[in-house]
């Protein structure tokens, strides 16, 4: 049971469904790194590894469950007593360890890649929890590609599984497919239609396919879904999971929405560029929250804007992400207004006139440039 009602937990699989992105592994060392810096995050679940893949994801587990205290360690499992067996004696030292098994749930999962039936399916995941349980009390649930399965039968074996014993159930929109809207309903679905759904925790596992990680994500959240699974710069297969970022900062942008989280979001930009150069994954310039250019204002319409009022092209604060300040790039497009506050900066006070003059070297300068730093103001005070 929940205490707070409007508490959103944080379960981050940077380390799991992140580093399964080619290119992106990690060494144990690196990965226990990642994870302290998560617990001071303040994540609640960190998805630590897949521990029957390979020796060294077993390993990761078993370090990370040693290296961390306050977030719950999950290990990722198949629904099958191997995999089972091996995340629990992989998770022997964590202080509180979850198990993560699940199935897939969509008619696609279940004739294509099990070759099976809906009944055998489902018998499979609550035999998967029940077995699972005798040895962790706390068990997730993930029904895998839910975004495109009967919303009925995922209902059914929802209710199946928090009956074996699920504390959470997973909902995964594995392909990225569905609509905000679409994914939303389900869950609304799932909250009215499924017994005893408030035994269990709904969580939100939203690929990013199409663009719409994060809004099916935070769609999720508004239909009553309380743990939201993501990355640190929205990593994961194919074209990504929701990025953790994100949605904790659009949970905090509108507190309309009445719902928070335990994280500690000055520590994005840090952890973010950890991430980036650890799985050598570099982020994109224009990445919401973290890219270099999230708090970069190049236009000279949005440039005077800004510095009139920051409120007038700043919806949060940089300061709030740990980046360290916003920018005023000066280009070609940046106007007066920029050009004198960088001036202002560097002790140059110019009248009006004068500034007018400068302005026009400014411009034939970066014309020719794709910025223009301090050396070339100075440059362009000293030859005029
Ligand atoms: O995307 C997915 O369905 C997953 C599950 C294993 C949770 O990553
Ligand atoms: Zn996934």
């Amino acid at each position: 049971m929940l205490h707070d009602p409007n508490r959103v937990y944080v379960f981050d699989t940077t380390l799991r469904d992140g580093e399964q992105v080619p290119g992106c592994q990690l060494t144990t060392p690196e990965k226990v790194e990642i994870a302290r810096e998560l617990e001071l995050l303040g994540v609640d679940i960190i998805e630590a590894g897949f521990p029957v893949s390979s020796p060294g994801d077993f390993q990761s587990v078993v370090e990370i469950s040693k290296a961390v205290t306050n977030p719950t360690v999950c290990a990722l499992t198949r629904a099958n007593k191997g995999d089972i067996d091996a995340a629990v004696e992989a998770l022997k030292y964590a202080k509180h360890p979850r198990i993560h098994t699940g199935i897939g749930s969509s008619d696609q999962h279940i004739l294509h890649k099990f070759n099976s039936t809906r009944e055998e399916i489902l018998e499979r995941g609550v035999e998967a929890v029940r077995y699972a349980k005798k040895f962790v009390e706390d068990i997730e649930f993930y029904a895998e590609d839910a975004g495109r399965a009967d919303v009925v039968f995922l209902a059914q074996m929802v209710e199946a599984v928090i009956a074996a014993g699920a504390t959470v159930v997973n909902i995964p929109d594995t392909n990225g497919y569905c609509l905000p809207d679409q994914y939303g309903a389900k869950i609304k679905f799932l909250k009215e239609n499924v017994k005893n759904i408030d035994k269990a925790i709904i969580s939100v596992h939203c690929h990013n396919d199409l663009g719409l990680a994060t809004a099916n994500a935070v769609a999720g959240l508004q239909n009553g879904a309380r743990q939201i699974e993501g990355t640190i710069n929205g990593i994961g297969e194919r074209a990504g999971n929701t990025s953790i970022e994100e949605v904790v900062m659009i949970l905090k942008t509108h507190q309309v929405l009445g719902l928070h989280t335990n994280i500690n979001a000055k520590n994005f930009y840090e952890l973010s560029r950890m991430v980036s150069s650890q799985m050598r994954m570099p982020i994109q310039a224009n990445k919401a929250i973290v890219g270099a250019n999230a708090f970069a204002h190049s236009s000279g319409i949005h440039q005077d804007g800004f510095l009139k009022n920051r409120d007038n092209y700043e919806i949060l604060r940089p300061e709030d992400v740990g980046f360290p300040s916003a920018s005023i790039v000066l280009t070609a497009r940046s106007g007066r207004h920029a050009l004198k506050f960088h001036l202002e900066r560097l002790g140059f006070t110019l009248s009006k006139d004068e500034l007018a003059d400068v302005y026009k070297n400014f411009l034939n300068l970066a014309d020719g440039k794709l910025d223009i730093n301090d050396t070339d103001l100075q440059g362009l005070m000293a030859y005029r």
